[in-house]
């Protein structure tokens, strides 16, 4: 595939920074090495010395003051390489993408280091959207992808959704208007980027079958319209082994973005970009001229607590962590079985943290919240629906955050 196409011209414009290389060889290099390159400060002029951070299985993640000096250190802007090559490890056994044997310029499978995966959302967007694109996505979505991808003056495409997500024959209808020759026709508006959040969508709490995900990946590729699946998968309390976009991508077009936030912690801010090589390489193109890399110090924290752990210690977490958030959402439900039966409708979410609720009878649950709710001095700790549409339009439903306990939300 010929992935320089797709660039947006802001994207094919970026040129590698020779500083930021230097940072990575200067890391591949043995201490010894008298580095006269670039600007990285002295580390012994800076006044933190050691750290040792407590886990709660009893074990300590120690920086000596060598793994001190590292942690202040400028690092590289694809990631620190240990995070990097364990991350790859856990790509490959859960999902075995098909492009890990492929040659780079085919798309071979490759992962960057984002500051969140907002930050990956962020860039890849700019890196593929133009002004006036036509962009396919869920509605309604998660507010952050509206916020990153409506400044960029594109057009949406809101394909219609269910309980299992997006609706393969629905996309189908959609791409049907282009003709499949148009796609390299310079200027066409076949859409390029194809927006899901396949497990436990924001805010609809949505997941995907494996059949679903298997037609809508092909539904969009066909015809050689060649969209680009950016599927955002948190690894929260969704099942990373079900099967993914990513183990399906035999095209090399599918971009997945991953976030620890909902696992290790959401402050930290550690998030993953893993795609084709050519569009991952832009992405960090991106990144060498803005953050210039994600902090080297919790990449070193999350690196070696993912070390001890190993790849079975980090999935017996996360499956922990899916034990809590279920018995939230149980409660949840049943409190909204309790008191919104006959008021309201809604599915209840197989992953993710949201539960969406649609009420009867009303048009606009902004009004709801923010001016009825307010003059009964009820605070309602739910998020109007329209937040998740284009242009804030209005909307029947509430999102309620599975996150923080029964009490949460209008329950
Ligand atoms: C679908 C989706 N994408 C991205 C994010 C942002 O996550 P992060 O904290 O990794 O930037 C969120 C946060 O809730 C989300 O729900």
């Amino acid at each position: 595939m010929n992935y320089s196409r797709f660039l947006t011209a802001v994207s094919a414009a970026r040129r590698p920074s020779a500083i930021r290389i230097l940072t990575e060889l200067q890391q591949r290099s043995p201490p010894s090495l008298i580095s006269l390159a670039g600007g990285a400060p002295n580390p012994d002029t800076f006044p933190f010395q050691f750290a040792t951070i407590k886990v709660k299985n009893g074990d300590s993640i120690v920086f000596d003051e060598a793994t001190m000096k590292r942690a202040l250190q400028y690092s590289a802007s694809p990631g620190i390489p240990e995070l990097l090559s364990w991350m790859k490890g856990l790509q490959k056994s859960l999902h075995n993408p098909p492009t890990l044997a492929y040659s780079p310029e085919n798309g071979q499978m490759e992962m960057c280091v984002t500051t969140g995966s907002q930050e990956g959302l962020c860039k890849v967007f700019e890196m593929l959207v133009n002004p006036g694109d036509n962009v396919l996505l869920d509605a309604p979505t998660y507010s952050g992808t509206l916020a990153a991808l409506l400044p960029l003056g594109c057009n949406i495409i809101n394909v219609p959704s269910d309980q299992h997500g997006m609706i393969p024959e629905a996309l189908g209808d959609i791409l049907s208007r282009w003709d499949p020759a148009d796609a390299h026709a310079p200027g066409s508006s076949v859409p390029r980027v194809l927006y899901t959040i396949p497990n436990g969508g924001n805010p609809t709490g949505a997941s995907m079958t494996a059949q679903r995900k298997q037609e809508v990946y092909e539904v969009s590729g066909g015809k050689d319209t060649r969209s680009f699946i950016h599927s955002c998968t948190l690894l929260s309390n969704s099942s990373p082994w079900a099967p993914t976009f990513l183990s399906m991508d035999v095209d090399g077009r599918i971009i997945r973005t991953d976030s620890f936030s909902k696992i290790l912690s959401s402050g930290l801010r550690i998030g993953f970009v893993t795609g084709p090589k050519p569009l991952v390489d832009r992405v960090v193109l991106h990144i060498q001229a803005s953050t210039m890399h994600t902090s080297t110090f919790t990449q070193l924290m999350v690196s070696q607590l993912l070390q001890d752990w190993g790849q079975d210690g980090f999935l017996r977490h996360v499956d922990g962590v899916v034990q809590f958030y279920r018995s939230q959402r149980n409660a949840m439900l049943s409190s909204a079985d309790r008191w919104l039966k006959g008021l309201a409708e809604w599915h209840a979410p197989a992953a993710g943290m949201f539960l969406w609720i649609r009420l009867h009878g009303i048009a606009d649950t902004k009004q709801l919240i923010m001016e009825k709710a307010l003059e009964k001095e009820l605070i309602c700790n739910a998020v109007h629906g329209g937040e998740f549409r284009p242009l804030g339009s209005s909307d029947a439903s509430v999102m309620a955050g599975i996150l923080r306990g029964p009490g949460t939300g209008v329950l």
